[in-house]
């Protein structure tokens, strides 16, 4: 099993668990060390309750040919000992491609967990990444029924895709306890219901000047009338430096927040507004209003179903909908089929027919 960036490790943690628990299928885990900060990394494993990875690969950051190149062949180097029976990879970053290239190269069957989001968007390497992993891919595992229309309508057979619900949300309901015991927002001096978390780091939104200020403008006038907390990406924070946009004062900054508090801070906040994936999931199931700042969404279920808005990047239209958000008019939702945090037993339990 590969993984290497931190959406990654939510999505590994119940698999591992679960083949443990069977053993009919030993997991050999390997993290590539595309993430490597210790609070992008270690400490998801360690609350997550993820075994040391079998090997590590060290390959760190570059540019996204450099790290993925650097991926499949330290990948590739170990294969001849391993000797998998199957490679898996989840989700949707530089690793999870790397881990996709290296088993089609070696002619290794390819597992793909959350299969089938599609964008459309060929500025986000993300969309690159989880096509070229679903045109390589063996056996598939998407998180939704749209996800799997997604497959079908590209030629992949039915009898390859297997509904197990999102593979994301299996940690938050096995830590539900200790979330709801943990005690960061009293820490922080927060309200329930009476702040707004958010997150932001992807490329389209960080690495493009206007956007960017637009976005911190944004928050800057949301953060004068409700309090507002940001645990700052690495990315945005360098992008925030290189092009002289200063943090507004109003805006509580943390570093990346571990998930247990990340998971507590959404739980009890008014509203989420994110441009991340799996905080989409989180959300619905948590019941919060969620603002989406991009312009497609892999996982239009949260809308259709669940609490999330897209509302892109405009500076007045997220000022719009936040206050429209605190003026009552709330998105209300209900939870996607199979969201129900067991999907790693039962991918644990098809691979164990498939290859056990
Ligand atoms: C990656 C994923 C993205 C995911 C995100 C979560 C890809 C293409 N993108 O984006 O889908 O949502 O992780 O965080 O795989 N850095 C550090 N410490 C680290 C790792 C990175 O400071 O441990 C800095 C480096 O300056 C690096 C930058 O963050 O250049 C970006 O890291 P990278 O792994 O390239 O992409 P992310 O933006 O984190």
């Amino acid at each position: 099993m590969v993984a290497g960036a931190r959406p990654n490790f939510m999505k590994i943690a119940s698999v591992i668990e679960e083949s443990n628990r069977g053993g009919k299928i030993k997991p050999i885990l390997v993290h590539t060390g595309q993430h490597y900060d210790p609070e992008l990394s270690d400490a998801f494993f360690q609350q997550l309750g993820i075994p040391e990875p079998d090997y590590h690969l060290g390959v760190g950051s570059g540019t996204h040919a450099e790290q993925t190149a650097r991926a499949i062949a330290g990948l590739d180097r170990i294969l001849p000992e391993t000797k998998p029976d199957f490679i898996a990879v989840v989700g949707d970053v530089n690793s999870t491609l790397a881990g996709a290239v290296v088993a089609a190269m070696r002619r290794i069957p390819l597992v793909h967990i959350e299969a089938g989001y599609r964008t459309h968007d060929p500025n986000q390497p993300e969309e690159i990444n989880r096509q070229i992993a679903d045109t390589l891919s063996d056996y598939f595992f998407p998180s939704t029924q749209f996800a799997a229309e997604n497959l079908f309508r590209e030629g992949v057979s039915p009898e390859r895709v297997f509904m197990a619900g999102d593979i994301n949300l299996d940690p938050m309901f096995r830590l539900m306890p200790e979330i709801d015991a943990c005690g960061i927002t009293e820490e922080m001096g927060l309200a329930p219901g009476q702040y707004i978390f958010s997150t932001l780091h992807r490329p389209e939104n960080t690495d493009h000047e206007e956007i960017l200020r637009g976005i911190i403008e944004a928050f800057d006038r949301v953060s004068r009338k409700t309090r507002f907390i940001l645990p700052l990406h690495p990315r945005t924070a360098k992008r925030m430096a290189e092009f002289g946009i200063p943090m507004p004062e109003g805006i509580t900054v943390t570093k990346p927040l571990p998930y247990i508090q990340t998971v507590r801070l959404m739980k009890t906040a008014t509203l989420v507004i994110t441009d991340s994936g799996g905080i989409q999931d989180e959300t619905t199931v948590l019941g919060i209003p969620c603002l989406t700042l991009r312009e497609h969404t892999e996982r239009p279920e949260t809308i259709r179903i669940g609490t999330n808005r897209l509302i892109g990047t405009d500076r007045d239209r997220i000022i719009a909908e936040v206050q429209r958000i605190l003026d009552g008019d709330k998105p209300e939702g209900r939870v996607p089929e199979l969201w129900d945090g067991r999907t790693g037993e039962r991918v644990v339990r098809v691979l164990e027919g498939v290859f056990g």
